[in-house]
């Protein structure tokens, strides 16, 4: 028996990277006196900087990555149970973004070996109804994007992209969450950089860009002359104490990541000598939010590879997320806006998804294999994840 690794985790101090620069600058709104946006300048300080780190126009800082989303929605001012193509592999929170505004979810397919929508499997889910595609980006990989975004200007549809898990990551030079006409980000706990919760959404375009700030303030148009609620909007305001741990997160990023790629280097030059084990990504361009692996069940099982790791101290996810967002109980049970089927039953009674007919989604969660990852785990202790793989696989491997 080998003995168990101890891995950082990014759920406390071991995995995360706080300090003395976010304690500065929390110090500095606290002795301030303004925690609110509104009255401070730590947001708006962050959403310059968060802008101009990704090469766009325009950010705002909100309470969450789901609120991320579903602002973007709003700004591209969907039609009524109209569809977004989407993906099935996503957070919870992206879909109630879409369902919440009234929008109906039409899920598409992913490529196999990323689990992320391309081109192809987006086109497959138009119909008359789409006006809008949310491209889910996954682990810290970038999907296709110029193909989507050539899609979506032949068929007329807003672009939104979902790049809560892929800040740092581009794909053939372009930066994720730059193409889109909208992009969403999240500071959740876990993410690349954190203020525990909060979100932010990226555009070049300053209409779209003051329809989300007007969504995000109860749609209360702040500096702009004959104030009034201008319609029905939440509050999605991100605060001060957050903007300031998130304005010395995004000061670490690009170390962080290069951290999380060199270690998963050490890890993949390990697991390239194991039967059944791949990485379908390019590792230059990833940002490694996790490190993806695929396990070809015809050589090792993923659930007991992941059983075995989990004996060693890696607790890893065996098949991601499990199942496709349409297989969860709200979406089974069709409980959606107000316990009702709304929008997804508003204008007839949609047959349900099958999993059958998303042939890349199930192959892909059949194989993926999903190990936490963050930018205090060392090359040393990649390196020694990749061994254990190694030896697993090839223990698993000899029973057959
Ligand atoms: C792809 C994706 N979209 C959206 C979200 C929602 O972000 P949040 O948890 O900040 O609301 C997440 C969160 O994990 C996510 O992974």
């Amino acid at each position: 028996m080998r003995a168990p690794l101890v891995v950082p985790s990014d759920r406390d101090a071991t995995g995360r990277s706080f300090g003395a620069e976010e304690l500065e600058l929390v110090r500095e709104v606290l002795e301030s006196g303004s925690l609110n946006s509104n009255s401070g300048t730590m947001v708006r300080r962050f959403e310059h900087e968060f802008a101009r780190s990704l090469g766009v126009a325009r950010c705002v800082a909100v309470s969450s990555g789901s609120f991320a989303v579903q602002a973007a929605v709003f700004a591209t001012r969907p039609d009524l149970a109209s569809e977004c193509v989407t993906s099935p592999i996503t957070d919870f929170g992206a879909l109630a973004a879409l369902l919440y505004e009234g929008v109906v979810p039409s899920f598409c397919d992913v490529d196999a070996h990323t689990l992320m929508p391309v081109a192809d499997t987006i086109a497959n889910a138009i119909t008359a109804r789409t006006r809008a595609v949310v491209v889910t980006h996954l682990f810290g990989a970038t999907t296709e994007l110029a193909p989507i975004r050539a899609l979506c200007d032949r068929h007329g549809l807003a672009m939104i992209e979902d790049a809560a898990q892929a800040l740092g990551s581009s794909r053939d030079g372009v930066t994720a969450g730059t193409v889109g006409d909208l992009a969403a980000f999240s500071f959740q706990q876990s993410k690349h950089i954190t203020s525990g919760e909060g979100g932010a959404v990226v555009t070049d375009d300053d209409e779209l860009a003051r329809r989300v700030r007007l969504f995000t303030n109860k749609a209360w148009p702040y500096g702009e002359p004959d104030p009034d609620h201008r319609f029905l909007a939440p509050n999605g305001r991100m605060t001060e104490l957050q903007a300031a741990v998130l304005i010395a997160q995004l000061g670490k990023l690009a170390e962080g990541v290069e951290q999380r790629r060199r270690s998963a280097r050490a890890l993949l030059a390990e697991t390239e000598a194991a039967d059944g084990i791949g990485f379908h990504g390019n590792v230059d361009e990833h940002s490694f939010w996790r490190m993806p692996l695929l396990v070809d069940p015809e050589l090792v099982s993923c659930t007991e590879l992941a059983a075995a790791l989990a004996r060693e101290g890696v607790r890893c996810q065996a098949h991601y997320v499990g199942r496709p967002a349409f297989e969860l109980e709200a979406f089974r049970e069709r409980r959606f806006v107000a316990g009702t089927g709304f929008p997804v039953d508003y204008r007839d009674s949609r047959p349900r998804e099958r999993i059958e007919d998303f042939p890349g989604v199930r192959e892909g969660l059949a194989r993926v294999l999903v190990i936490p990852w963050n930018e205090r785990i060392s090359p040393e202790l990649g390196r020694e994840i990749g061994i254990r793989i190694t030896a697993i696989c090839r223990e698993l491997g000899g029973d057959r």
